[in-house]
């Protein structure tokens, strides 16, 4: 919304929100999150034609056009408990829309929702507003968090979906279209039906989650047979037909929408009687989950079978670099892997605070496909093993093991050979994120593992015969 207020400024944009807190922090000068290059644009157009305000109904009134961009998380109980999408939140924010409006509205979908959502928000709104005309568009947000700012100002397409059938429908296509090409050239707008674009948003987070668990798979197997994933995906990558992106291997994708999305659609297809289809795209979370234990496994394995009371530093904990954000991140899985083996862990993330570590490994994690329960490590476990502090030198320090689980750039510039003078003998690095110069590190002393690499001699060794 505040780069629709940077490149229209005859649009005005109020960004609405019931949270005090948060409305107050988007007000100060502090912004509550962290994407490189926000800051500006927010401070370029705050108070000019943008507003952010706890002043919901009021505004939705005024609005001609309204975004929802409502959280649309898994379901946590219920039917399609652990896969379907909780529209609670969006049907509420339905609901509100309809009670207060008094002329006609576009409703835009920005949240990532169930294909068919329009139609059932659809049937709220003219049910509840009888003398009001509704039009529903579909227009899904593809940027990546860390390169918002790029990814919005130069868009690779923008999506609108909506009742192409119809005249009043294609007129609200049009009324956003127009807004997008105050900057986006108009090729790279792509108006479709309703279905597709929310079909479409499913599908394109499936396809780059499908392409990072390929590249992991084969990860596996270059550690067994001594290729180099950075060899393969590159070559691999040189096919025009495949591309060069989105093929790094790694511990394991995070964030908050490739799960959740893959698990929708995986639901999606259930319920429309696809259950191959269903199982093909399970598979993609299936190796990513197994990624992060083999990541872990390895790690023990290489440490004598035995990581209890020794400490590992963990360097990064954010699912990608140049984000605070957490959701799904791999390192959550890991560490607790680790703290289930008694390892100390000191952690160190430029970005993300302490308590929101100690919150992502304090929640119990659910594990729906295997046994449909929680799988919970005792709270006083988790503070007793945990350690969070301020810079890689500190969380290394005395450490018997350093894993890198988030690229972050001065990770891969810091002076491992004053880091190595400080940590007990054999010193490891497992590299979860392909950053390290492992030749360098090998020089130094380290016995040092990267994804899908061959691997260090010592490993080989330490390594059980059969998985
Ligand atoms: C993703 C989609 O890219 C974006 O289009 C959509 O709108 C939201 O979801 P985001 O989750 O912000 O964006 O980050 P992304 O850059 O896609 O990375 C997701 C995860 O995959 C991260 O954990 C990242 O480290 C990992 N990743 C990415 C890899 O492991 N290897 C890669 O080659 C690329």
């Amino acid at each position: 919304m505040a780069v629709i207020a940077l490149k229209c400024p005859s649009i005005e944009v109020a960004v609405v929100d019931i949270s005090v807190p948060r409305i107050t922090a988007w007000n100060s000068e502090k912004l509550p999150i962290y994407e490189p290059g926000l800051d500006d644009v927010v401070k370029k157009c705050r108070g000019r034609n943008l507003f952010f305000s706890n002043e919901v109904e009021k505004n939705v009134a005024q609005a001609d056009i309204v975004f929802v961009s409502v959280n649309t998380p898994t379901k946590s109980s219920g039917l399609g408990a652990g896969k379907a999408a909780d529209l609670t939140y969006w049907e509420s924010a339905a609901r509100m829309i309809a009670d207060v409006s008094k002329s006609s509205k576009i409703v835009v979908e920005k949240s990532t929702v169930p294909v068919k959502t329009a139609e059932a928000i659809e049937k709220i709104l003219t049910h509840n507003n009888k003398g009001i005309e509704f039009q529903i568009l579909s227009n899904p947000e593809f940027l990546a968090e860390g390169t918002a700012i790029a990814d919005l100002f130069d868009p690779d397409r923008v999506l609108i979906g909506g009742r192409e059938e119809t005249p009043a429908g294609l007129k609200a296509i049009k009324t956003l279209k127009d807004i997008y090409a105050h900057w986006v050239p108009q090729e790279r707008i792509i108006c479709t039906n309703l279905w597709s674009a929310e079909l479409s948003k499913l599908a394109a987070n499936a396809f780059l989650a499908q392409r990072i668990s390929s590249v992991n798979s084969m990860s596996a197997l270059c550690e067994a047979t001594g290729a180099d994933v950075t060899q393969v995906s590159y070559s691999v990558g040189k096919d025009s037909r495949i591309g060069p992106k989105f093929l790094s291997a790694s511990v394991g994708f995070g964030g908050s929408c490739f799960q959740k999305d893959i698990l929708n659609l995986v639901y999606i297809c259930e319920c429309n009687g696809l259950p191959e289809v269903a199982n093909y795209w399970k598979q993609v979370i299936k190796i990513n989950d197994y990624q992060k234990s083999r990541f872990v496994n390895r790690l023990v394995s290489s440490m004598f079978n035995t990581v209890s009371g020794k400490k590992i530093a963990i360097l990064g904990f954010s699912f990608k670099k140049d984000t605070g954000d957490t959701r799904e991140t791999p390192a959550i899985d890991v560490c607790r892997g680790l703290i289930m083996d008694r390892a100390q862990l000191i952690i160190y993330d430029p970005q993300v605070p302490e308590e929101q570590i100690m919150k992502d490994l304090l929640m119990p994690k659910c594990d729906w496909d295997q046994t449909g329960s929680t799988i919970q490590i005792g709270e006083e476990t988790v503070w007793q093993s945990v350690k969070v502090v301020h810079n890689a030198y500190e969380a290394t320090k005395d450490a018997h093991a350093i894993c890198v689980l988030t690229e972050w750039d001065e990770f891969k510039s810091l002076d491992y050979k004053k880091i190595f003078d400080n940590m007990p003998k054999p010193a490891y690095v497992f590299d979860g994120r392909n950053i390290v110069d492992v030749g360098k590190l090998r020089q130094i002393g380290f016995i040092v593992y990267s994804i899908g690499k061959p691997l260090d001699p010592w490993l080989k060794s330490e390594m059980p015969a059969v998985a």
